[in-house]
């Protein structure tokens, strides 16, 4: 469905110093709250719209995932998150946001064969990662890692063919985690490991991340299943920092390998998706259950600059429902590694009870969100802080990628240039250097 303009649903903005009023369309979608259509605004008032953060502002059109934030819903092509976890493996949630509608079964294996034969990085790569530092944040070589796939496939990439575009995601959705965990391996002079085409993506993944060439590695089922939920959980999430980018850098019509080094450059910050390593830090700073109130005072105290990482979501008002699924998760890893105490958990669990019965929580509708446990399963399943965000990003990518695709082929799609309130010096004469004061 497209979004529609209905008749007789009109909004009219007046300007009360000059006494002109002007009537804009509503949009519909299939749900969810109906848009203003401003896009004449510019050329009849002659004046922008003021909204910092997008907090108001709808910029594109979508069929892949709706949020409700004050239910707590979260839908992928109309599917729950909670059934899609529950129920299908990661690459039939990537090919769920890339085709609209989840895979039979020979759709399912060809995808499986797709992606796996594309799961090999270019031998070049390689010497990219030896001009990073030992210790760099692995989100740093991913950045460079995939913005150097550009250079890879550029000239063979016609953006404007599906064809091109099928085989760059499939590229993208396939080497994400050999360059993820080779920016393991190299954090910690280990070898790289190839992928193995007879495992499934998370399965691979978690072997490309702990084999090594001297012995025979398996990987642990229940962590193989943990992890692919984990990723179906990040896989996209509406018009969020990093998706915007993604889709702002695209939008120039820019090769799609660099966009998504774009999108991993803006998902990295501690506001977004660098929020997982800020809990376990966070976590590890808290100690002990008896800090927690301190620690809950300094985030309500407006001239401190702390927050209660992986709380508060800009789009949540209720409970993250990932974050719900991703607690569940947290137990299940928890029993099967044996692990019965784990203080960071206990302290989590605390601190999640306690703030949800207190009133700043509560009135300002602050909820934990994705990130609140995922830090810990990592950490359990092994998995060092700086590689948390990396593997967000890991899941991401197909989300990203699938937005990507559904804005190239949008017929409205222009080049994103929002524009500005000016506040700065107005014309002035230009002062020769040696006259300056
Ligand atoms: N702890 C304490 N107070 C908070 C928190 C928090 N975690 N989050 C928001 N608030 C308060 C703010 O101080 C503000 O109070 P005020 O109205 O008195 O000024 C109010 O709640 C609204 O906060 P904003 O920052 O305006 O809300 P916004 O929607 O812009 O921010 C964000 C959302 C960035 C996620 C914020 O809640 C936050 O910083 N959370 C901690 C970081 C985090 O967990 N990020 C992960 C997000 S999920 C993801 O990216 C996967």
């Amino acid at each position: 469905m497209k979004g529609m303009t209905v008749a007789n649903k009109t909004v009219t903005i007046t300007d009360n110093e000059s006494g002109k009023s002007w009537t804009y369309p509503k949009m519909s979608g299939s749900t969810g709250p109906d848009v203003v259509d401003i896009r004449k605004f510019y050329a009849d008032t002659g004046m922008f719209t003021f909204d910092p953060g997008f907090t108001s502002t709808g910029s594109c059109e979508s069929k892949i995932t709706y949020i409700d934030g004050d239910k707590g819903v979260l839908l992928h092509r109309g599917y729950a998150i909670e059934e899609l976890a529950e129920n299908c493996n990661f690459e039939e949630v990537a090919y769920l946001m890339l085709n609209g509608e989840l895979p039979n079964e020979a759709q399912k294996d060809k995808f499986e064969h797709d992606l796996t034969y594309h799961t090999m990085l270019h031998e070049q790569v390689h010497s990219f990662y030896s001009g990073f530092r030992r210790d760099a944040h692995p989100m740093a070589v991913m950045c460079g890692a995939v913005g150097a796939l550009s250079a890879f496939y550029h000239d063979s990439l016609d953006i404007n063919n599906p064809e091109h575009r099928k085989i760059a995601s499939y590229r993208l959705i396939a080497k994400i985690p050999t360059i993820a965990a080779w920016a393991f391996k190299y954090s910690i002079g280990q070898p790289f490991m190839y992928p193995r085409n007879d495992l499934g993506y998370a399965e691979n993944f978690l072997h490309m991340m702990y084999a090594t060439p001297c012995e025979d590695y398996q990987v642990n089922p229940i962590l193989a299943k943990a992890m692919d939920r984990i990723l179906i959980l990040h896989a996209d999430h509406e018009q969020n920092a990093s998706t915007s980018t993604v889709r702002l850098a695209g939008s120039s019509g820019a090769n799609p390998f660099a966009c998504i080094a774009a999108g991993i450059a803006s998902l990295w910050g501690p506001a977004h998706g660098g929020a997982n390593e800020a809990v376990l830090n966070m976590l590890k700073e808290i100690g002990s259950k008896d800090k927690i109130g301190e620690f809950v005072k300094r985030a309500k105290d407006k001239n401190d600059t702390f927050r209660l990482m992986g709380f508060g979501h800009r789009v949540y008002k209720n409970y993250d429902p990932r974050a719900r699924i991703m607690s569940r998760t947290c137990h299940e890893v928890l029993v099967e590694l044996g692990i019965k105490d784990n203080a960071l958990l206990d302290i989590a669990m605390e601190l999640e009870r306690i703030a949800l019965e207190d009133d700043y929580f509560i009135q300002k509708k602050l909820y934990p969100n994705v990130d609140f446990y995922s830090g810990i399963i990592f950490q359990a399943m092994g998995i060092p802080v700086t590689m948390f965000t990396p593997l967000f990003a890991l899941a991401r990518t197909t989300g990203w990628i699938a937005q990507w695709n559904e804005m190239i082929e949008d017929p409205q799609n222009k080049i994103g240039r929002p524009r500005q309130l000016y506040t700065g010096q107005t014309v002035r004469k230009y002062v020769p250097l040696k006259k300056r004061k």
